[in-house]
């Protein structure tokens, strides 16, 4: 017989039936209930086993974490908390425990202990869901891209430029690191190195989403990048992956329009797909606002709040706005900020963004039209010559969830800025040669999937929402 899951069992009405079902024991209790999982839900399976006609040795080895086989039928349950549940007529034990040292004890772990046993982390309720909801937020974003008749592009991971132009880029070498080849300079000879130049892990895919924008028309990428930023905080990772559209004849206003629907869209999905892990991370999380004074507890709940989301417009205010707002609101004027808005230019720092969103707007609000100077070279540059058709996508309790910008599309403006930035024109001949040949209005963004599953799992910190982080000092497992 085909073994079914815990997913598939629970769904059925028809019960009385024979059924068979492999998984991992989560407790057994009364030498009589086991509470099962496999992965299929967030629900376990209560597996009643006849002891008396059960041996001995095999009781004692159903333990929390060892893997069974379980044949039996599924019954209407007798006992409270579930529907249906499994009479075992016979058990077999596939892979042992040791409740002695098994790390997942039936108890509640802290996160930071979790997150050192992230191999066995996901026999948790709290990060299977959180995975579950991961996977479907990728399946959800891969079916608005292909149902709105964009391509799915796979960009290098090995690059020669610096999207971004903030120097945070890991090298990639084969030269021995001991005893690299010199040029007359003293200087390490990248020419001898494997690429014949020195390269790098991508910070992002967008210039070569670019070159195919240009010829298929709306493209997207999602994979994994690269930056080396030393800041440990939890937002930031060292390798997370990002989702870049980019769509020809695009403008800035398009751009906007596109990331407020695909953001809709794929949290639609979640809720209408991942009910049960939701509403377990949301009852999660009540408890955890219940350790919290008052004045600090959300007034919405979890999936409240992705509602919210989904069915109210995004804000969408110009920096010369936020910056008159930032000016003019209490901790600025009450020196609360670390960084101290005092004139138009300021670069924006996360205190300041989430004062706008979390205090002055509370909903999600599109930034756009930020000085040039804050914003990478490729940015279109407007009018008034000082700003640039940027946008940043801020969220509440996450800050930056996008960034993104209609592209320079004037060849003459754009080998202005890059020398102005000192960016090798050879490097980015390819980048130039889209504006000589068929250049136009075209636009994108980047969202960084971790931050996303953030705010659509409520967790707290960037390192429980990717199965293993890298972050400075820690590329375990
Ligand atoms: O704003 P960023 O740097 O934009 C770009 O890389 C553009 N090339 C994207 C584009 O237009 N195609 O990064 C985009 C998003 C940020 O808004 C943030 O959500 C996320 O990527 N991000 C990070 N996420 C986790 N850890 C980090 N260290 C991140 N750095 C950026
Ligand atoms: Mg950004």
């Amino acid at each position: 017989m085909k073994s079914s899951t815990i997913a598939d069992l629970l769904s059925k009405e028809n019960i009385l039936q024979d059924i068979e079902i492999k998984g991992w024991v989560r407790t057994f209790r009364a030498n009589r209930f086991i509470a099962l999982n496999d992965g299929s839900t967030i629900n376990n399976i209560q597996c009643v086993v006849d002891f008396e006609n059960t041996d001995e040795a095999t009781l004692k080895r159903i333990t929390t974490g060892a893997a069974v086989h379980i044949k039996g039928s599924l019954t209407e349950s007798q006992g409270k908390g579930q529907s249906v549940e499994i009479q075992v007529t016979s058990i077999e034990i596939l892979g042992d425990s040791d409740p002695e040292t098994f790390p997942i004890q039936p108890k509640k772990h802290s996160f930071e202990f979790l997150r050192e046993n992230a191999h066995l982390r996901t026999r948790t309720n709290t990060f299977s869901a959180v995975m579950r909801l991961r996977s479907s937020l990728s399946f959800a974003i891969h079916k608005y891209f292909n149902d709105n008749g964009f391509y799915y592009m796979h960009t290098p991971i090995i690059t020669g430029s610096d999207a971004e132009g903030a120097g945070e880029m890991f090298r990639v070498t084969n030269l021995d690191a001991k005893n690299p080849p010199l040029d007359e300079n003293g200087n390490v000879n990248y020419k001898e190195d494997f690429f014949g130049k020195e390269t790098n892990l991508t910070v992002s895919g967008q210039l070569e989403a670019e070159t195919y924008a240009m010829s298929l028309g709306k493209v997207y990428t999602f994979g994994p990048t690269f930056r080396a930023e030393n800041s440990n905080t939890s937002r930031h990772l060292a390798e997370f992956w990002m989702i870049e559209p980019e769509v020809a004849f695009m403008d800035l206003a398009g751009n906007m329009d596109l990331a407020e629907d695909f953001m809709k869209s794929v949290l639609s999905y979640i809720l209408e797909h991942n009910r049960e892990d939701l509403e377990f991370l949301e009852s999660r999380l009540l408890d955890e606002e219940k350790t919290k004074p008052q004045a600090e507890r959300s007034d919405m709940s979890l999936i409240e709040k992705i509602k919210f989301v989904v069915d109210n417009n995004f804000k969408r205010v110009s920096y010369t706005e936020a910056i008159d707002i930032l000016k003019n609101c209490k901790p600025n004027k009450k020196k609360k900020f670390k960084y101290i808005i005092e004139e138009w230019g300021a670069d924006l720092q996360s205190e300041h963004e989430r004062y706008l969103v979390e205090k002055h707007f509370n909903c999600p609000v599109i930034l756009f039209d930020y000085p040039a100077n804050i914003k990478a070279f490729y940015m279109r540059l407007n009018e008034d010559g000082k700003t640039v058709r940027a946008m940043d996508i801020l969220f509440p309790g996450i800050g930056e969830m996008v960034g993104g910008s209609q592209r320079e599309e004037r060849l003459d403006v754009l080998k202005e800025k890059m020398k102005a930035l000192d960016i090798d024109e050879e490097e980015l001949w390819w980048y130039l040669d889209l504006r000589k040949y068929g250049t136009a209005v075209h636009s994108g963004f980047g969202l960084g999937f971790e931050r996303l599953v953030m705010f659509a799992t409520g967790m707290g910190n960037i390192r429980d929402v990717i199965p293993f982080p890298r972050t400075p000092q820690n590329a375990e497992f």
